[in-house]
């Protein structure tokens, strides 16, 4: 169902989902001085698992996710995705690892409010090289999915907030990611609508084997995850395994 027709690139042939930290290390430095906001943060996600990361406020989880989506550069320490230390590539490849296997939400959507549904959803696929009719279908095919190929004329400002965030899942998955990474998905959702979103999160790891890591504040969210990684600090304060996700 979410499988797309894009050409694959040499880089990514190798594609299965896994993603791995080597301590990596941000530091912001600004007129207020620096700050330390990732120290020596490891881990490995396996191809598949659906990992969420949670810690208080400010303790680096947006940094840790944008460093993982190459948003931005690390002071020190690696990313690898598919087995590619992506920092060592040029910007343009980076450009096209992100667009071809990473699938980014955010908690505001981010959708483009001038545009309609269908466009916001077709947009990843004008990168992606995809014809104008094969990303349009793929479009329409995704927004119905997700139940809201009724709104696909609308803009993003005529929808609900849990319909602006299926637009975003669905904008997230034009180009097939195997990698999903979420920053508070459901931040400013009701529970009911967190709860589909989340469950939508779910079905991606579950029966389509997508990669998945979220960010969020709500334990109960977390706790429903195959792992919860814990920041504080930027450190990983420890990591709790949910016994039942791995039956
Ligand atoms: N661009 C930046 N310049 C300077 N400092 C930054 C920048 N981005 C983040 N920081 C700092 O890095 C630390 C971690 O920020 P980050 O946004 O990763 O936290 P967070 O865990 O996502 O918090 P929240 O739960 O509030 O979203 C904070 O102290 C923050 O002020
Ligand atoms: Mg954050």
């Amino acid at each position: 169902m979410i499988a797309s027709n894009n050409n694959h690139r040499d880089y990514r042939d190798s594609s299965d989902g896994a993603l791995t930290v080597e301590n990596l290390s941000k530091v912001y430095v600004s007129a207020m001085g620096k700050v330390v906001s990732l120290r020596n943060v490891s881990f490995t996600v396996n191809k598949g698992e659906f990992v969420s990361v949670v810690g208080p406020s400010g303790s680096g989880k947006s940094t840790l996710l944008n460093m993982i989506g190459a948003l931005d550069r690390p002071s020190s320490g690696k990313v690898f995705i598919n087995g590619i230390d992506i920092f060592s590539l040029n910007d343009s490849q980076i450009a096209t690892v992100r667009n071809d296997t990473l699938g980014f939400i955010f908690q505001s959507y981010n959708l483009i409010n001038r545009t309609t549904i269908l466009k916001n959803v077709e947009f990843p696929g004008i990168t992606g090289g995809m014809s104008d009719g094969d990303r349009r279908r793929r479009a329409l095919k995704l927004l119905n999915f997700l139940g809201i190929k009724d709104k696909a004329k609308y803009k993003p400002s005529n929808l609900s907030g849990g319909q602006q965030q299926r637009v975003a899942i669905a904008r997230a998955l034009m180009n097939d990611p195997k990698i999903i990474l979420a920053d508070e998905p459901t931040g400013n959702l009701d529970t009911k609508t967190g709860a589909d979103v989340f469950n939508l999160l779910t079905l991606l790891s579950r029966k389509f084997r997508r990669t998945i890591i979220m960010v969020t504040h709500n334990p109960v969210l977390a706790e429903a995850t195959d792992r919860a990684i814990h920041i504080r600090d930027g450190s990983i304060e420890k990591e709790v395994v949910n016994v039942e996700r791995q039956k």
